[in-house]
Formats: structure tokens, sequence, C-alpha cells
């Protein structure tokens, strides 16, 4: 078992009330594997990883962590570990092969959608919960090639594929989350490059932003009609941030990125329109690609927002990067105690923050963490992994979510990034996220320390 360096603060499951959802939280692209099987088209991410020098490591995803065919056993180890909600999503090109729904001229991948019945019966039969979250950012590449989400009739194509999922599963599965972190896949997709489809430029943000965010509130809608009963959100990268100094000019720096990281997605869905007046060059969506109605369009009334959050940012004003007139500063130029391995500081009291500013909306009823976790080097030694870094991380993670919940912040859940060692993307296999601890030579499971402590939170009385 790991030690930790410090006093433990005390830390019991009942301090979050029984009613608390614990789970973990993945991604079809980064476990399933099987990317050729059964019918399954490629998507962006394969295309993109097979790039040369895309992928940091060199890695594909292409068998991944084998999900698709070890699913029953790791469900188990789920289950052992004392997780009852597993959020999953639904790879598109593995349903849809062509991306574009039965009534579009596509066709429905019956054995795409034979898999996800397979493991919606396998966590039902052992008491979890599952979670859907449409959109994890593989996007049929069919798709791509006409446009993406730069072309607005993916308004069109993504309900339809919400209507084929919704009817197939709606019976059975309650918890639909819509999209994955809208900004991530908008900015480093279609901006940066640094993510599939790779695409570089301001220009094509613009109507990515404006389709995104229309398809986000389409995507509710359709659950909405179909799954009656539905617990209905999406989920938001999100980051507390701070100025550097105390001048006017940080000041103004800070308040546009946060316009940018935190208020981008969901205040077209609350019906407060996109923060123009910090960040004029959204503009350009109404004089460019707004059609009429599209205002009611953008909102939605969701149950939950998910919020994922991973680093605070702290940012200064810069002339050198046009629109948003500021900058990081970098937590290695701030000399941080800690970082993980994907360089992101270490600071719990964020999570605290970032959950009191999302409450402050007033169109926000209920909040989960649907995503919170760390990359920290792994070993595996003698068969066992000792992690106590992330063992730490998650319990002072945990421990701002419930000085939040003490303050009557409504955050009914945690769902931790993630269970199974996975494909961290453009990072490749390297980061080491998971609870389990995957050989993905052997794929050989070995539950971390970290799986351990959470088993015996999750499973015991007391104060651990
Ligand atoms: C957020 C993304 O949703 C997930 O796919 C990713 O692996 C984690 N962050 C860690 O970077």
């Amino acid at each position: 078992m790991s030690t930790l360096t410090h006093a433990q603060p005390i830390l019991q499951k009942a301090d979050f009330g029984p009613d608390f959802i614990w789970g973990t939280a993945t991604a079809a692209f980064q476990i399933e594997g099987a990317v050729d099987r059964d019918g399954r088209a490629p998507s962006i991410w394969d295309t993109f990883s097979r790039q040369p020098g895309k992928i940091k490591t060199g890695d594909t995803a292409d068998l991944a962590c084998l999900f698709y065919d070890q699913y029953e056993a790791d469900l188990h180890l789920h289950k052992a570990l004392g997780f009852s909600h597993f959020r999953f999503s639904l790879s598109w090109s593995r349903i849809l092969p062509m991306g574009i729904g039965p009534g579009q001229g596509g066709v429905v991948n019956e054995a795409g959608l034979a898999f996800y019945d397979r493991l919606i019966d396998h966590c039902l039969a052992l008491g979890i919960t599952p979670w859907i979250t449409l959109y994890h950012w593989d996007l049929p590449q069919a798709l791509e090639d006409r446009g993406g989400w730069r072309n607005r009739q993916i308004v069109e194509w993504f309900g339809a594929f919400a209507d084929v999922c919704t009817r197939a599963f709606g019976h059975k599965v309650k918890h639909w989350i819509i999209l994955n972190e809208p900004l991530a896949f908008s900015v480093l997709g279609y901006c940066t490059g640094q993510h599939a489809p790779g695409r570089r430029g301001i220009w094509s943000l613009l109507p990515v932003i404006h389709h995104v965010a229309l398809a986000q509130a389409e995507g509710g809608r359709v659950v909405r009609q179909n799954v009656p009963g539905a617990e209905v959100g999406t989920t938001f990268s999100c980051s507390p941030v701070e100025p550097f100094t105390a001048s006017v000019r940080d000041a103004g720096a800070a308040r546009r990125v946060d316009a940018l990281m935190n208020r981008l997605f969901i205040e077209p869905a609350l019906g407060l329109g996109y923060p123009v007046a910090d960040l004029p060059f959204l503009k350009g969506i109404a004089q460019k690609y707004t059609l009429p109605g599209d205002a009611e369009r953008l909102a939605f009334d969701f149950d939950f927002i998910g919020l994922q959050h991973y680093f605070r940012a702290v940012v200064e004003h810069t002339y050198f990067m046009p629109y948003l007139w500021a900058r990081e500063v970098t937590p290695l130029r701030r000399q941080v105690p800690q970082l993980t391995e994907m360089g992101w500081e270490v600071y719990p009291e964020s999570m605290y923050r970032i959950l009191k500013q999302f409450a402050q909306y007033e169109g926000v009823r209920k909040l989960y963490i649907s995503e919170s976790g760390a990359a920290f080097y792994d070993g595996l030694v003698k068969g066992v992994v000792d992690d106590p870094a992330r063992i730490q991380y998650h319990q002072d993670y945990l421990l701002q979510t419930r000085r939040a919940r003490s303050e009557g912040v409504p955050i009914e859940g945690y769902f931790v990034w993630t269970f199974l060692d996975n494909f961290e993307w453009a990072e490749g296999f390297r980061p080491r996220f998971g609870l389990v601890y995957v050989d993905f030579r052997t794929q050989a499971r070995t539950v971390k320390a970290s799986g351990h402590w959470f088993s015996r939170l999750l499973n015991s009385t007391g104060p651990l």
C-alpha cells in the first residue's frame, strides 16, 4: 500500500451523502481498440494518428486497451473497486460508418450498436449505472471529408446520430452527456492543429464554435424527446483564471481568457449568447454564420453540467497574441511546487473555485465532476504500482469538492479520469491517468495503489 507524505485530513464516503455519485469516465477511442472490426469506419483520430509526427510517441489507438474484447472482465474490476457508475462514449463511426443517419442516405451498423448493447447490459447486470457520452472527439472521417464541424449540416448529422443512439439505448440508459469538452476539440482540432483533424488558423474557428454550440443544444433536444426520464447534460473543460499581477492590463487578460475557457459554450446554452463583450472577435459569428432563429436554437435547459478541471490558468497581457491579447504564465515560470506528467500544475483549491464559479449561474441546477484525475509516472515493480501522488491528488481534489458542497454548491458526483491507462490523444500512451495500470503489450491489468485506495474509500463506512 502506498505511503502518503503528510498527515491526512479525514475523508470518508459518507461526507458526500448517500446519493453522491461515484464513477469513472472513459472515451471510446481511448480504450476500445478494434478500430477496423465489425463494420467500424475510420474516425478523424484514426487518420490523424497515422500522420507522422502527430502523436508524440508515434502510437496509434488500433489496439488501445482492447476494451472492445475485454469489457466484461474490466467491468468486473470496476465493480470490485466500488464504483457504481461508468461513463463511456459511443464511437460515431462504429454506429454510423458514413456518419449520416438512415434518413440522410446512411446506414446503421447493427454490429456496432450490438457491442454497446452488450456493454450496457453487462453494466446493468453488475449494478453499474451507464452514462453515455455522445461525442468524445472521434468524428467519422467521412464527415470531416465534407467539412466536419466547419459545415453547418453537422448539426443535422449529429442530431441523426443522437436519434439512432437514443432510440437504441434510451430504454436502458437514462444519463446522457451530449458533448465532451467542446472548447478543447474546437480549438485544438480546428485552430492550433494539435488534435484531429489537425487544422490550423483562426478563420475556421468561428463557424466551428457556432456549429458545435448548435449541435450541443440540438443533441439535448433529441435526447429529451426520445428518452423519457433522461438526465441530460454536457461537459466543459474549465479553469479558474487569475491575473499574474494586479495591473489593470492583466485583469483584462484574465477576463478575456475566462470568457474563452469557461463561458464560451455554457452561456449560449443558458440563453445568454456568446461572451462578445469580452471577446469582440466572436462578433464574426453573428455577422457571418448566424441564421434567423439561432439564438433560440442555441439554448437548451440542461439538467446538469459536467465539469472537467485539470489546471488553473494564470495569465498576463501580451500584444503578441491577436484577438485574445493574453498568454499563459507557465507553471514552469511560476516555479510551482508540483506538476503532473502533462506539465499541469497541481493546485487543489482551484477545484473549489471553479465549482463556486459555475454554481453562480442561475440556470445551472446540478453539477458533476465528470472527469478529474492526473497523469504521474507509474512503474510496475514486482506486480505492484505504487502511485502515492495520484492518491494525494484525488484526496485533495475531493476535499475541495466536499468544501464546495458543504457551502451549498449543488455538486452531486465525481467521476475519476480514468479507469484504465489509455491513449492520451496527441501524447500517445505515455501519460498514465488510470487507477488500473495497463501493460499495452500483453493487455494485462494491475490495480494501482490509487485503485485500492478508492476501493477502501468506497467500500468502507469509516474515514481513511
Ligand atoms: C479531458 C478529455 O476529455 C480526456 O479525453 C482526456 O484524456 C483527459 N482530459 C486528460 O487529458
